[in-house]
C-alpha cells in the first residue's frame, strides 16, 4: 500500500495547472452510452475513479482507446453493449450507478449494482429510482443488484425532485436525453458539472435546455452524431490549491480555470482574510498570518461545496477564534477530524455541526486517510507542520488528484510517495 511523506513547514510559491473535473467526465463518460457514434473527449483527469469508469465501459463492450498522455480517449459503442455493471467495479467509484440512466434509455434493460455505502455517508438511490420510475421504469432491487427494465421506449414526463441531488439529476438528464418526447426537470442540482454534461449532449446532437434556474427541458432523440468534447476543469481540485496557498501562507497563481465557476470559495477564503486577484483563466493568493473566524455551512451549488468543507477546516485552524462548519449534505463527513485533532487541532463536532477552536500549530504524525477529500486535507496540515508526517491508505486520494505530490513538489512542497 503506497504511503505519502510530507515534510512540512513550506510555504507553497508559484503555479499549479488545474486538470480536467472528475465529477464532470463521469457523468459524460456514462452517457457516451447512449451513442453509436465515435465520441473523442479531451482533458480528461488521469486519476483512478476516471480508469473504474472506463474499465466498466469496457465490460460491457464499449470499445475505447484511452490515451493517458493526452489525458483523451476515443469511445465507439457501434455495437449493442450489455446493459450489465457489476458489484466490483460500481462499489469503489458510486458513480458507476450513472450507467442506469442511458442503458435503459438505449436499450430498455440494466442490472447495475447499488453502489452502497462509503465512509462519507450511506448514498442512496431512491431519487434516482422514483425518478427513472416516472419514464416508465420498472425496478427492484434483490440482492444488491438493481434490476431494471421498461416495456416500452422510455417516456418523457415532467418530473420535480424531492431534494436537490447531482447524481440523481444527471441520471435522469442522460435517460430522458433518448426517451420519446419531452421531458420537464425541476428542482435540478446546477452544479457546473452538470452544466458540464448538457453541454456534451448538446454537442453530440442533444436537445436540452435550461428554462429556469434549476428547470430543464429536454426533447428526446434517437440519433445521436460524433463529436469531441473537452471536460471542463476541476474546481475542487482549484478550491484544494487555493487553501493549500492560504494555509501555507505562500504565494500561488492557479491557471486553468474561470473564477467565476469558484465565485463562492473565492468570496469565502477573501472574508476570512485571504487576498486573491482574478484574471481570464488566472486566479492569484496570497497568504498571510491573519486567518479570520466564520460560521459557513456547505450546501448545493452555488453554495459552499462539500468537498471542499474538510479543506477549509483546516485553515480555520489557523485562525485566533472559533469557527463553526455545518456539513448539510452527507450525514458522516468529519472523518478527517479525529486525524486532524493528533495533529493537534482543537475541532469538536456535534451532529452535523464542527467546533474548530484554532490557534493550531499543527504537529507531524502518522495518519490514516479516509475518504479522498479527507484524504488532501491530511496533506494540507502535514504541509504546515514541522517534521515529516505520513499518511497512510492514500489509494482514496488516488481516486480524484492527478498527480498530486508532483504538482505540490514543483510549487515548494517537499512531498513523496512510499511505496
Ligand atoms: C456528487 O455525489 C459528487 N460525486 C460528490 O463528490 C459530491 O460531494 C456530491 O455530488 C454533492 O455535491 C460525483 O459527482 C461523482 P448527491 P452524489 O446525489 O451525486 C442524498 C467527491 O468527493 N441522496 O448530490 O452521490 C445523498 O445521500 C464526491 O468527488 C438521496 O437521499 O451526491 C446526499 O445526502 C463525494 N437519494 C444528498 O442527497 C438519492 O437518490 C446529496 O447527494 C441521491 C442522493
Amino acid at each position: 500500500m503506497d504511503k505519502l511523506e510530507v515534510f512540512g513547514a513550506r510555504k507553497l510559491k508559484g503555479s499549479v495547472r488545474i486538470s480536467g473535473s472528475k465529477n464532470a467526465a463521469l457523468p459524460i463518460l456514462a452517457a457516451s452510452i447512449l451513442s453509436n457514434q465515435k465520441i473523442i473527449l479531451k482533458n480528461l483527469p488521469n486519476v483512478k475513479d476516471i480508469e473504474t469508469m472506463i474499465k466498466l465501459l469496457e465490460s460491457i463492450g464499449s470499445v475505447i482507446k484511452y490515451s493517458k498522455k493526452k489525458n483523451s480517449v476515443i469511445i465507439k459503442n457501434k455495437n449493442k453493449l450489455k446493459t450489465f455493471a457489476s458489484y466490483n467495479l460500481v462499489k469503489t467509484m458510486r458513480a458507476g450507478i450513472l450507467v442506469l440512466g442511458p442503458m435503459l434509455a438505449r436499450y430498455g434493460n440494466a442490472k447495475v449494482s447499488t453502489p452502497g455505502g462509503c465512509s462519507i455517508g450511506v448514498r442512496p438511490i431512491d431519487i434516482h429510482l422514483k425518478s427513472l420510475a416516472k419514464l416508465g421504469v420498472n425496478y427492484k432491487i434483490v440482492d444488491g443488484y438493481v434490476y431494471a427494465h421498461s416495456k416500452k421506449k422510455l417516456k418523457g414526463a415532467k418530473i420535480r425532485f424531492p431534494k436537490i441531488s447531482v447524481g440523481a439529476t444527471e441520471n435522469l438528464i442522460i435517460a430522458s436525453s433518448m426517451a420519446a418526447g419531452t421531458t420537464v426537470l425541476s428542482n435540478c442540482a446546477i452544479e457546473p458539472e452538470i452544466k458540464d454534461l448538457v453541454n456534451f449532449i448538446n454537442c453530440i446532437g442533444g436537445k436540452i435546455k435550461w428554462i429556469g434556474k434549476r428547470t430543464l427541458r429536454i426533447h428526446g432523440v434517437n440519433y445521436f452524431k460524433e463529436n469531441e468534447y473537452s471536460i471542463m476543469p476541476d474546481r475542487i481540485e482549484a478550491g484544494t490549491y487555493l487553501i493549500a496557498a492560504a494555509v501555507t501562507e505562500g504565494d500561488l497563481k492557479i491557471l486553468g480555470i474561470n473564477p467565476n465557476i469558484i465565485k463562492t470559495e473565492i468570496d469565502i477564503l477573501k472574508k476570512i482574510g485571504l487576498k486573491i486577484k482574478t484574471e481570464k483563466e488566472i486566479i492569484k493568493i496570497l497568504g498571510n498570518k491573519n486567518i479570520k473566524n466564520i460560521n459557513l455551512k456547505t450546501s448545493p451549488y452555488p453554495g459552499f461545496p462539500t468537498d471542499l468543507q474538510a479543506q477549509l477546516m483546516v485553515l480555520l485552524c489557523k485562525s485566533k477564534k472559533i469557527s463553526i462548519i455545518s456539513e448539510e449534505i452527507f450525514e458522516n463527513r468529519f472523518m478527517h477530524v479525529a486525524e486532524l485533532n493528533r495533529m493537534g487541532a482543537k475541532i469538536k463536532t456535534k451532529g452535523n455541526k464542527a467546533f474548530i477552536e484554532g490557534n493550531t500549530n499543527f504537529r507531524a504524525a502518522e495518519l490514516m486517510a479516509t475518504d479522498l477529500r479527507a484524504s488532501v486535507s491530511l496533506i494540507l496540515a502535514a504541509l504546515t507542520a514541522k517534521g515529516k508526517t505520513t499518511i497512510n491508505r492514500i489509494y482514496h486520494l488516488d481516486r480524484g488528484y492527478e498527480q498530486i505530490e508532483k504538482k505540490l513538489r514543483k510549487i515548494g512542497a517537499n512531498i513523496r510517495r512510499v511505496s
